[in-house]
């Protein structure tokens, strides 16, 4: 370890500065696959076990109640008995609410926290969490900060947790009515989807994640963007090829993102994969959560888009055609809560653009489009062009 003597040049004194520095590699398996809990398949049992296979390895589970319907703690119950020199099931698995009922109320991670406490859970056990992103975020926050952290698989089953969410190492509920105020960054033991939980959820859930994927593909990959055009018929219709295909290619580029980006961690001001999030979190907000994050998502992208053809970075025309793609899916690209204002007069939306900027944390940073396929970052949004975005989103919707 290096010392760097620092003169502290007043009192003559001299400080003793010692740059500590280490680095922790990071590395877990992100699967795809259908039926993970079929007896027949190893997989399961062989990303639990890594490379200690010659012992059983204790699991406890955590599961959104909006699974109810799929019979899984005998599906589970099956694979532990048919698996159990790897595996140990250590209890009947826990239900917790689903969507952001989880996440509202820190009582649910206590809840969380005391199960792990009762079950003996250590650092060398696992939870493990089916369920959506709001369930994978509450349970990741309470495996995280339980025994400074126990080992945390995450089953995601819904489009947005497969494509974007659950790959990623953050978790965090809402405190005070601010999202994601309690969290860490805590990458996962593994990420497993099982495109079989996809087919349960209800249509309008299964449509909002594909926004993710028209996210990534408009700031990182013109031929992904090219195929979604393409193949935009079959995803509205959730044909499996297509809808796994989506799933996958979005995770990579957001897999990608963390592990390239330089950042995984954000420790900068800039959220190079929120493109078209800065008015979608103030459209949630402004709804009380009734748009959901990828409903609010293609909006905020429409809005961008526009904005970006507006101040001249995109070519006029092509906010049409990203706006046909997500209304062929399914989406809506205006909402009525957008033109509310505060109570000195101001769009609501230019007040949430300061609000993003505070949740960044330092310089205003939002990703606009210089072509289909590729990002291109500000820092400033001159709030007449957005006014007139918005008016044309709506006069389009309305047309
Ligand atoms: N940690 C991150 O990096 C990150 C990133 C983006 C979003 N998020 C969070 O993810 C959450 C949104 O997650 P989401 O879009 O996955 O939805 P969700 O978790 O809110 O779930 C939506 C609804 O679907 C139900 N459900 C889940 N899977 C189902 C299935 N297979 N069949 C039937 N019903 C099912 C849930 O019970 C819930 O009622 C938000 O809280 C958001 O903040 C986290
Ligand atoms: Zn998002």
């Amino acid at each position: 370890m290096k010392t760097k003597p620092v003169d502290t040049a007043q009192d003559d004194e001299t400080a003793f500065v010692y740059q500590q520095k280490f680095s922790v590699p990071y590395h877990y398996p992100v699967a795809f696959m259908r039926g993970l809990f079929d007896p027949a398949k190893g997989l399961f049992a062989e990303i639990v076990a890594g490379d200690e296979a010659d012992k059983r390895h204790r699991c406890f589970f955590i599961i959104d109640e909006g699974l109810a319907d799929l019979d899984l703690d005998q599906k589970i119950a099956t694979y532990f008995d048919a698996h159990s020199e790897k595996l140990e099931l250590i209890a009947a698995p826990m239900r917790v609410p689903g969507g952001e009922v989880v996440k509202k109320d820190l009582a649910h991670v206590e809840r969380m926290q005391s199960a792990i406490h009762t079950h003996a859970i250590d650092r060398h056990s696992y939870v493990i969490a089916i369920g959506g992103g709001a369930v994978l975020d509450a349970v990741g926050l309470a495996a995280a900060t339980s025994h400074r952290g126990v080992r945390h698989i995450r089953i995601p089953t819904t489009v947005l947790s497969q494509n974007d969410s659950g790959v990623g190492v953050k978790n965090a509920v809402n405190f005070k009515g601010i999202k994601n105020y309690i969290g860490t960054f805590a990458p996962p033991w593994a990420v497993l989807s099982d495109f079989d939980f996809l087919k349960s959820l209800p249509r309008a859930e299964r449509v909002a994640g594909i926004a993710e994927a028209v996210k990534v593909a408009l700031i990182r990959d013109r031929d992904f963007y090219l195929w979604l055009e393409e193949n935009v018929d079959a995803l509205a219709t959730f044909q499996p090829q297509a809808e796994e295909y989506m799933v996958r290619r979005s995770a990579e580029l957001h897999m990608h993102q963390i592990a390239q980006g330089g950042d995984p961690f954000e420790m900068g001001s800039a959220r190079p994969l929120d493109f078209g999030h800065w008015s979608a979190h103030k459209l949630e907000a402004l709804t009380n959560h009734h748009v959901r994050h990828g409903e609010a998502v293609a909006i905020g992208i429409a809005l961008d888009a526009r904005y970006s053809v507006l101040s001249g970075l995109l070519p006029e025309g092509e906010d049409e055609r990203v706006v046909v793609l997500l209304e062929t899916l399914g989406f809506r690209i205006f909402h009525p809560a957008l033109e509310s204002r505060d109570a000195s007069g101001r769009l609501a939306l230019l007040v949430g653009l300061d609000e993003f900027q505070e949740h960044l944390g330092g310089e205003l940073t939002i990703t606009l489009l210089s072509e289909l396929g590729t990002g291109f970052e500000v820092h400033s949004m001159d709030g007449e062009i957005v006014q007139q975005s918005l008016s044309w989103l709506k006069a389009r919707e309305n047309r």
